[in-house]
C-alpha cells in the first residue's frame, strides 16, 4: 500500500504580540498568575482593526507550505482545514481559503476537531493518499481566538489561554524514507460540555433570533476536568501509536505535543520519563492556538534546527470533544 510523508511546511502568526503585562490593562490578571498555571509568557493576536479571518492566516502557512515542497499550487488535488474558529458558521473556512488560493474545482474540507483537528485532518489526508484518491493534499490548521473571546475580567479564566495563528503542510506520497507511520483519533462525546462555545447553534432554538445578550457566545471550559483527561488520554495514545509501530519512547527524537498547558505537557513527560531536552513546546510564545499548534510547533522545531530529515516525531493532542489522537511522523 501506498503511504504518505510531509512534502513542505509553513506557519504564520499575526504580527502584534500581546504580553500578559499587555492583558492586565484590559482585565484583572497578572504575569504570574498566567505563567504559573499555564507556561504562557504571551501570544499574538490579529488587529483588531483589520478584517483579517482565519482563511486569511491559513493562507499566509499555506503558501509557506506549497513553497516549502517545491511544488506548484495547481498540484494540491485537495485542501483539509481544521479549525474552531471558522471565518463563517458556513460554508466551511477550506471553501474561503481555496477560493484565496485560486483553485477552483479543488474539493474543499473542513475538520472541526478543535485541539486534535490537525492529527484528525492529517490522518484523513495520509487515508486519501494511500488510497490512491489524491497524489497532493493541502492540511492546515489555524485560528482566530482572540476575535471569539470575552477580553475582559469576566472571561479571563479562557481569554488568557488562547492565541492566533497558523500551520499547514503539503502531504505527497511517500519516497520510502520520510513516512507518516500513524495515526490514532479517538472521541468521547460524553464531555462534550466540558470544553464548548453554545451558540450559534440550532439546539438554542431559531437561528435567526439569538439571545445577543447570552455570555453563551462565548467559550467555556471546566479547566480542572479538561486537565485531568489531558494528562490521562495524551500518555495513553501516544503510546498506543508507539507500539502500533513496535517503537519505544527512545526511539523518539522529538516530541511536539499539543500546547494547551506547559503543566499539562510537563506532566505527561513526565509520567513517560520523557527528557525536557526532546519536548518541544511553543506556548510560552504562541499561546494555545488550537489547530494550529501542532503544525506550527513542527515548523517552529524545523526552523530551530532541532527537526531534521530522518528523525522520529511523535505528537499527541486533547480537547474539546473530548477528543484525542496521536501520531507518529518519520520525518
Ligand atoms: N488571572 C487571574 N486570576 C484568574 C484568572 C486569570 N486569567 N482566571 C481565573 N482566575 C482566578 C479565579 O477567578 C479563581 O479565583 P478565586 O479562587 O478567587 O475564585 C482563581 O484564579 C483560581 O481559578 P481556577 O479556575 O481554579 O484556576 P486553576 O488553578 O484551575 O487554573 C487553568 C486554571 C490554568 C485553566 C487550569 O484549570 C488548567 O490548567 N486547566 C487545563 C485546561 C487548559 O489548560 N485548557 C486550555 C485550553 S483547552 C485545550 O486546549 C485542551
Amino acid at each position: 500500500m501506498k503511504s504518505s510523508r510531509i512534502l513542505g511546511i509553513g506557519s504564520y502568526v499575526p504580527e502584534r504580540v500581546w504580553t500578559n503585562n499587555d492583558l492586565a490593562t484590559i482585565m484583572d490578571t497578572s504575569d504570574e498568575w498566567i505563567q504559573q498555571r499555564t507556561g504562557i509568557k504571551q501570544r499574538h493576536w490579529v488587529d483588531f482593526d483589520s478584517n483579517t479571518t482565519t482563511s486569511d492566516l491559513g493562507l499566509k502557512a499555506a503558501e509557506q507550505a506549497i513553497k516549502s515542497a517545491g511544488i506548484d499550487k495547481s498540484e494540491i488535488e485537495c485542501i483539509l482545514f481544521a479549525t474552531l474558529s471558522p471565518d463563517y458558521e458556513f460554508p466551511g473556512t477550506a471553501c474561503f481559503l481555496q477560493a484565496k488560493l485560486g483553485l477552483p474545482g479543488v474539493p474543499a474540507i473542513d475538520v472541526r476537531q478543535q485541539c486534535t483537528g490537525f492529527i484528525y485532518a492529517t490522518s484523513i489526508a495520509d487515508n486519501f493518499i494511500k488510497t490512491g484518491m489524491y497524489k497532493k493534499i493541502l492540511v492546515v490548521g489555524a485560528e482566530t481566538h482572540s476575535r471569539g473571546l470575552q477580553r475582559n475580567t469576566e472571561g479571563r479564566d479562557v481569554a488568557v489561554l488562547f492565541g492566533d495563528g497558523a500551520g499547514a503542510v503539503v502531504l505527497g506520497e511517500s519516497d520510502g524514507k520520510a513516512q507518516i507511520l500513524s495515526t490514532h483519533l479517538h472521541a468521547d462525546g460524553a464531555y462534550a460540555k466540558e470544553l464548548w462555545v453554545q451558540y450559534p447553534g440550532i439546539a438554542n432554538g431559531d437561528r435567526y433570533q439569538p439571545d445577543l445578550e447570552s455570555k453563551e457566545w462565548f467559550p467555556k471550559m471546566n479547566g480542572k476536568a479538561v486537565f485531568m483527561h489531558a494528562v490521562k488520554r495524551m500518555p495513553e495514545v501516544l503510546m498506543k501509536g508507539l507500539s502500533h509501530n513496535g517503537l519505544k519512547l527512545e526511539d523518539i527524537d522529538l516530541f511536539v505535543f499539543h500546547q494547551a498547558n506547559l503543566r499539562i505537557n510537563e506532566m505527561v513527560a513526565k509520567q513517560l520519563g520523557i527528557p525536557e531536552e526532546k519536548v518541544h513546546n511553543t506556548i510560552q510564545k504562541f499561546g494555545n492556538t488550537t489547530a494550529a499548534t501542532i503544525p506550527l510547533g513542527l515548523h517552529d522545531a524545523v526552523q530551530a534546527g532541532k527537526l531534521k530529515p530522518g528523525m522520529t516525531v511523535a505528537s499527541a493532542a486533547f480537547g474539546s470533544g473530548f477528543t484525542w489522537a496521536s501520531m507518529v511522523i518519520k520525518w
